[in-house]
């Protein structure tokens, strides 16, 4: 039975108080009886203050990592760092990276072997920018960039992996992918799983959608049948939207 996920990406927000006064506001009205699981990918200089915190009931990752060792490798952080504060999750592939810092998918591949061999969960995000959508393309494209960054995984350590679909279009416009755009997606990405491995594989992987995903429109998306959570940007930074969101299940 697959996992049901809210998981906030904070990107480049937030304050020391602010990021502690929303850890602490999540924790303290999360209900024992949540029926997902909850995860925070705060700005990297916070993580180790909210480990710190010891809530079990909230999973910590970072957003973004190196894929090496250790080394001469100024300004980065390396996955044994990030397991070794107590962080348990890595994004990988989140648009912004691939856009802004031009993260490939031979680059993305090699994030994800580095963070499974250090036994990271990883959240893994797929997506089409506009133009892509608009020239009907966005099946082959979404399942290149499974393709060549993920599909290479033997079936366990497929299922050690989170897939979210974000649109790129969707992304802090606003603009939510229809109901029927997000499921028609989702259940592709869950088909190819099932070509390429099995039933088994396929219907262990949470698979969630992700862009302009808000306490209004959740409830509808989570009722979707390959819809398994969401990855919250804007409304994961407030405490009250955020647990709506998880409460929308
Ligand atoms: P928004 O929810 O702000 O559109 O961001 C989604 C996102 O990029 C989460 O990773």
């Amino acid at each position: 039975m697959r996992k049901k996920i809210v998981a906030g990406n904070w990107k480049m927000n937030l304050g020391k108080q602010e990021a502690d006064q929303l850890f602490d506001g999540i924790s303290q009205q999360l209900s024992k009886e949540s029926k997902a699981d909850v995860m925070v990918f705060p700005p990297a200089i916070y993580l180790d203050r909210l480990v710190q915190k010891n809530d079990p009931t909230i999973t910590i990752g970072i957003q973004n990592f190196y894929p090496k060792e250790k080394g001469a490798y100024t300004g980065e952080i390396s996955v044994a760092q990030v397991r070794n504060i107590g962080a348990t999750h890595v994004l990988i592939g989140h648009s912004e990276r691939r856009a802004y810092f031009q993260e490939s998918n031979v680059l993305l591949k090699e994030k994800v072997d580095a963070a499974l061999e250090h036994d990271l969960t990883v959240v893994f995000c797929c997506g089409e920018p506009l133009m892509i959508r608009e020239m009907n393309q966005e099946m082959t494209f979404v399942r290149m960039q499974l393709e060549e960054s993920l599909f290479h995984l033997e079936s366990a350590q497929l299922q050690k992996c989170i897939i979210a679909y974000e649109p790129v279009w969707a992304i802090g416009t606003g603009k939510t992918a229809s109901v029927e755009q997000a499921e028609e997606m989702h259940a592709a990405i869950r088909s190819w799983i099932l070509e390429k491995y099995d039933a088994n594989t396929a219907n262990a992987i949470s698979i969630l959608y992700g862009g302009s995903c808000n306490a209004a429109n959740a409830q509808e998306l989570f009722a979707c049948p390959n819809v398994d959570g969401g990855l919250i940007g804007g409304a994961a930074l407030e405490v009250e939207s955020f647990i709506q969101i998880i409460q929308s299940f």
